[in-house]
This record gives structure tokens, C-alpha cells and sequence, in this order.
């Protein structure tokens, strides 16, 4: 018989219709509930995006106050999650120990609507606040330092880095890192959404879906690109060594970290927000060598590519984690602080499955045997 088509990894598939997230791959265009990511990140907190992520409509100024104060009064870790963070063994990845905090908190909460079509996430919202807590807690005892309570004047962002180094970062940094957060916040139907989406059309809390999303993001074809182009310009150490680098990638059909979407087929608008950051911290901090080498990588991929005719551009995850590098962050967080911006975007998908929610039951094509003579146990 002949085998039927059908789309592997449910590519090009629509499963469901959706009001949170627009993206025009061919004009490298991003829409967050209708607004661009350009005016978001320009004009907006983190916490603002939140909000209208799990509002549907951007906040007054009151609503945002509110908002904010309520987000920023559930930074602090409670000592049962302290205490989890510390008995975390060293050689574990953070992303399992956001996972199972984030499981862990669902505790906390009076009263569980499990089994319900409705979420009262809007109410809980340690699930975003905390969990730049514990990535940056975790950083703090993997170090050897004590726990530092968050500030509650400061962004999520500025708070972040504030957690993370002991001491209050300057402001453009905490506003780029807000941004960056932003920048990362939500993105459509990619693996982690549709995780979250899977697992809350199953009525179980939003703790868990988040939970679920957090393991999907953990796979290297998800989250960490950007950890891996971080090792690729280590590896190639100079501007002037880029093109023979990747000439030889080319010739060997290995892929180069950082290009390339599955969706954008122009610059990602991401890349271009994290460029622009890139520059200006590489000229006030005077090291431009990473900057330097990723746009040589840019120029002479994007011309072999072109060359091809198959044009390629920079990703969200090119320029972000030479950008991470200059404010500190160790790279072992680079994926904690891609969960951290996206529960956002996770917990505005679970709000929306439960509308009008119908549990994900998809069918596989079979192609294993069929009607085996059974062989009893004493004589296999
Ligand atoms: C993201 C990615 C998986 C998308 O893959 P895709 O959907 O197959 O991309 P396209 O269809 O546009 O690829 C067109 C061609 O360019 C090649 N190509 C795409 N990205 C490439 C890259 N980064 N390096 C080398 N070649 C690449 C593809 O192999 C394909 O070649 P083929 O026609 O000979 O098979 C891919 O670009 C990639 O692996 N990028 C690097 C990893 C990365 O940065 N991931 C983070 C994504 S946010």
C-alpha cells in the first residue's frame, strides 16, 4: 500500500487559531497581540508585555502600576525553593532545576483549578516573577554566594542583573536586558508553546504545562543556539579567520549557528533590536572583537548563501549571546533566561487552549508489523 502523505514534525499544520503572535516571515516582521516588536521594545517594561500578553489589551497607567507592584511583591523565593536550589546537584543543567521549581510552586497555591477550564494564572503571578529569581540564585550559589534579596525598584531586567552580580547594574544595561527579555517573550507555535498548549488542553494546571514547555525549550534544537555561537566565534578567535572558517563549514555541510529560521526568511526583527544593543555595549565596554567577527560571519555566509541562491540571515540567537557575554551573564543561563522572558508567552497560549479548549489528539502512521505469532515466554 502506498504511503499516505503527512507533514513530519506537523510542519506547514495549523493546529489551532490563535490572537497572541504574528510573525511575516518573507518582511521579517513580529507582532505581539497586534503591536510590532519595535514599538514594544522601544516604548514598553517586561512587565508591561506581560501584562498584555495575559490581558489582551496594553494597560492605563494605573493598571500597570498595579500590575507591576503585584509581579515585583512575588520575586522574593520562598525558603522551601532556596533550599531546593541549594540540594540541586552541581552537574545538573539549571533548565531541569527551573523545571522542577516551576512544578514544585504549583504547592503554593490554595486553590489548584485543576480539571477546570479556567486558569487563575492572572492571579499567580510568581510563575513569571520567580523565575529570574532562581536562575540568577542559582548562578549565586553555583558560585559560592549567598542568596540576595530582589529589589522591588528596579525592572525585571535591571533586577536580574542586579540578583545576579550583587550590585545595581548601570541603567542602559538593566534597560537592554529588559529588552532583551521582551525581545524573547513570546513567538508563536514553536515547540515549547505548542508543549504548553498540549499539555494544558489536558486540563492539568498551568504549573505543569509550564513545566512540560520548560523541558521542550531544553533541547538543543530549541533553546541554546545562541550558546553554540558563542562557541563558534571562541573557536574561530579572529575577524580574519571567518572566511576560511566558513568556507570550510560549507564544504563539510555543516551549519553555521545563528543563521537561518524555519520562518523568517529576511532578517529576523530580533536580531536587528540585539545588533543595535551589541554595538553599543561592545563601544562602551571597548571589545568589539566578538562583534566583529559575527558580522564577517554574516557578510560571507549571507554572500555564499546568496551565491547559492538561498539566501540566509542572522537569527534571534546571532548577535544575543555575545551580547549576554559583555553584561556578564555565564552562558550556562543563556536557556534559563530564554524561559524566563518566554512564560510569558507560554502562560498567554495556556489561557487561550482553555477557551473554547479541545484536547490535542493527533494520529501516527503505522508502519510496524501487524499479526505476529505470539511466542510464549519459556520459549523465546
Ligand atoms: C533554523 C534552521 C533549522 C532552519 O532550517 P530550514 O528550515 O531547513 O532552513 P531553510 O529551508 O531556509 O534552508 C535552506 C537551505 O539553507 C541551508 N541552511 C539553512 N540554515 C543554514 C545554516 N545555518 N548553515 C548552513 N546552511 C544552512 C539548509 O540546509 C538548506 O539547504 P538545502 O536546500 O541544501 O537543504 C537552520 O537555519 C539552522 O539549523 N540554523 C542554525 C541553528 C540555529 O541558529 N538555530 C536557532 C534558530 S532560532
Amino acid at each position: 500500500m502506498e504511503k499516505p502523505d503527512y507533514a513530519k514534525g506537523l510542519e506547514g499544520v495549523i493546529a489551532a487559531e490563535s490572537r497572541i503572535c504574528y510573525i511575516d516571515g518573507q518582511q521579517g516582521k513580529l507582532y505581539y497581540m497586534g503591536y510590532s516588536i519595535e514599538d514594544l521594545v522601544e516604548q514598553c517594561s517586561f512587565e508591561e508585555i506581560v501584562y498584555l500578553l495575559l490581558y489582551r489589551n496594553l494597560p492605563t497607567g494605573s493598571e500597570l502600576d498595579g500590575f507591576s507592584e503585584r509581579m515585583r511583591s512575588f520575586r522574593a523565593l520562598p525558603e522551601q525553593v532556596k533550599q531546593m536550589i541549594h540540594a540541586f546537584p552541581t552537574g545538573a543543567h539549571p533548565m531541569e532545576l527551573l523545571q522542577s521549581v516551576m512544578a514544585y510552586l504549583s504547592s503554593y497555591v490554595q486553590h489548584k483549578i485543576q480539571h477546570s477550564a479556567t486558569c487563575n494564572c492572572r492571579d499567580t503571578l510568581h510563575q513569571v516573577a520567580q523565575m529570574a529569581t532562581v536562575a540568577a540564585t542559582y548562578a549565586r550559589y553555583r558560585d559560592g554566594n549567598d542568596y540576595i534579596e530582589p529589589r522591588d525598584d528596579l525592572s525585571h531586567g535591571a533586577n536580574f542583573l542586579y540578583m545576579l552580580r550583587g550590585e545595581e547594574p548601570d541603567p542602559d544595561e538593566g534597560e537592554i536586558m529588559d529588552n532583551c527579555l521582551i525581545l524573547h517573550a513570546e513567538h508563536g507555535f514553536n515547540a515549547s508553546t505548542f508543549t504548553s498548549r498540549v499539555v494544558a488542553s489536558t486540563l492539568s494546571t498551568c504549573y505543569s504545562s509550564i513545566s512540560a514547555a520548560m523541558g521542550s525549550l531544553y533541547g538543543s534544537l530549541h533553546g541554546g543556539a545562541n550558546e553554540r555561537v558563542l562557541k563558534m566565534v571562541d573557536a574561530i578567535g579572529d575577524k580574519s579567520k571567518v572566511e576560511k572558517w566558513v568556507d570550510n563549514a560549507l564544504s563539510k555541510k555543516q551549519k553555521v549557528m545563528g543563521m537561518g529560521h524555519r520562518v523568517y526568511k529576511a532578517k529576523d526583527p530580533r536580531a536587528k533590536v540585539i545588533e543595535k544593543y551589541l554595538q553599543d555595549l561592545s563601544d562602551r565596554k571597548n571589545n568589539w572583537r566578538d562583534y566583529e567577527i559575527l558580522k564577517e560571519i554574516e557578510r560571507v555566509f549571507g554572500n555564499r548563501m546568496k551565491d547559492k541562491g538561498k539566501p540566509i540571515y542572522p537569527n534571534v540567537d546571532f548577535f544575543s549571546g555575545a551580547l549576554y557575554r559583555l553584561l556578564g551573564i555565564p552562558t550556562i543561563l543563556f536557556t534559563p533566561i530564554f524561559a524566563v522572558a518566554r512564560v510569558g508567552g507560554w502562560l498567554a497560549h495556556i489561557l487561550e487552549q482553555r477557551e473554547g479548549n479541545r484536547i490535542y489528539r493527533p494520529k501516527s502512521l503505522y508502519v510496524g508489523k501487524k499479526d505476529l505469532p505470539f511466542v510464549p515466554l519459556e520459549k523465546r
